[in-house]
């Protein structure tokens, strides 16, 4: 019995089709669900099923409610308030909404944002779309030796100019954690806002977005345990409630004519359309869920099989390791002489589930001067088994690759 877990807690998607343990190390990826998360979703598209903030019948309002008590509880998990809290898509759709909304009201031509070399494309690729639109310059911060965003290099190339820095909390391919408090004050510094992209963290780490002083934290339920289709923009409440929308429609405005429109407060401004109803539900039970583990308790043993993976590995000539010893839940390597794509092809024979390729990291991929990378990564139901299953997966391989 894995520590962390509870009898009643079980994940049906640890199971392969012939009922033996399916070694799950693509948590990065997405996290398997458990029951609990599942159950909720069902009842929310069966027997509590209804529309939201629209019907005057019960079960829609009781629907409101639970929609809205599934805000605060997301909200509550990160030190936040509920006004303060956007659902959205996910963690991509998080970044696009401040590029698109508080982007295209603050930044002008010339003003600077700084990314990392570490980024996931999510973002990346907004900040560029808004360079199009607006004429801002992107710098990019460079890493340490061992694969953390260098604060040391932020510091020096922070200017007035910059009105923006986005970070990840957790790089998804090398594990390595920001020092957020620290870039938070240099950004702050030069009077610029800062983005936290926690999409790996929440699940890793006890995140206060109070204590650590951003101004903006975006995250994705999938990888929290919780459904596809729906994540969470949190903003400090003054921005967000100075922001324009950036999609129009139904839910999301005061009053409509055709000579002009006004709109609802935040969040639900940023909330065009009929919501995902039974995401949020299940976003909100999935939040209870980390929150019941304990999420130092999920940092502790996920930073033990982390020690674990990289001291067995290390023990292995063929293997090249990146990103700090201390990284969160995530290891990341390489094997000598062998694609990723092939260890990872192998090791589906084993039913050991990793991650192989660019991780949508591809400015980073460059700067390791590789194509590609293989990504063990860590949930709460890992145990010693998928670390035993993987490192003999690695010896097979390179048996039928000498
Ligand atoms: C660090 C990081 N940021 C952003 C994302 C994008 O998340 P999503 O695809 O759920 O929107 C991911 C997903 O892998 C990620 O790892």
């Amino acid at each position: 019995m894995n520590a962390m877990l509870r009898p009643a807690d079980t994940f049906p998607g640890l199971v392969t089709r012939d009922g033996a343990r399916w070694h799950y190390l693509d948590s990065a990826a997405t996290a398997q669900k458990p029951q609990s998360v599942i159950d909720a979703v069902a009842r929310a598209l069966g027997p509590d099923y209804a529309t939201v903030h629209r019907g005057l019948y019960a079960r829609s309002a009781a629907m409101t409610t639970a929609y809205e008590a599934a805000r605060r509880s997301v909200a509550t998990l990160i030190g936040g308030r509920e006004d303060e809290l956007v659902f959205t898509k996910g963690a991509t759709e998080a970044i696009n909404l401040v590029a698109q909304s508080w982007g295209v009201a603050h930044l002008r031509p010339g003003d600077r944002v700084l990314l990392s070399q570490l980024e996931h494309h999510s973002n990346i690729v907004p900040w560029q779309l808004i360079r199009e639109r607006t004429g801002i310059v992107i710098d990019v911060c460079p890493l340490t030796a061992d694969g953390l965003i260098d604060c040391d290099a932020a510091e020096r190339m922070l200017t007035p100019a910059h009105k923006l820095v986005a970070f990840a909390h957790v790089s998804n391919v090398l594990g390595s954690v920001l020092d957020v408090p620290r870039a938070v004050a240099l950004a702050h510094r030069v009077g610029a806002k800062i983005l936290i992209d926690g999409c790996q963290a929440v699940a890793r780490l006890p995140v206060d977005v109070a204590a650590l002083g951003c101004d903006f934290y975006a995250f994705s339920a999938h990888k929290l345990y919780g459904p596809t289709g729906i994540g969470a923009l949190w903003a400090r409440a003054d921005l967000l409630a100075a922001m324009p929308p950036w999609q129009g429609g139904g839910s999301m405005i005061d009053r409509v004519s055709f000579a002009e429109s006004t709109w609802a407060p935040a969040p639900q401004r940023f909330e065009a359309g009929t919501p995902a109803i039974a995401e949020a539900l299940g976003f909100a039970v999935a939040a209870d869920f980390v929150r019941h583990a304990g999420l130092a308790r999920i940092h502790a043993h996920e930073s033990a099989l982390v020690a674990q993976t990289r001291d067995a590995l290390g023990r292995i000539n063929a293997v090249r390791l990146y990103g700090p010893a201390d990284s969160a839940g995530i290891v990341g390597f390489t094997l000598d002489g062998v694609h990723p794509h092939d260890l990872g092809t192998i090791l589906d024979e084993e039913n050991v589930a990793i991650r192989a390729g660019h991780h949508c990291a591809q400015p980073l991929m460059a700067h390791l001067g590789l194509p590609a990378t293989a990504r063990a990564s860590f949930g709460l139901y890992n145990t010693d088994s998928d670390i035993a299953a993987l490192v003999r997966g690695i010896e097979r391989t390179l048996r039928i690759f000498a």
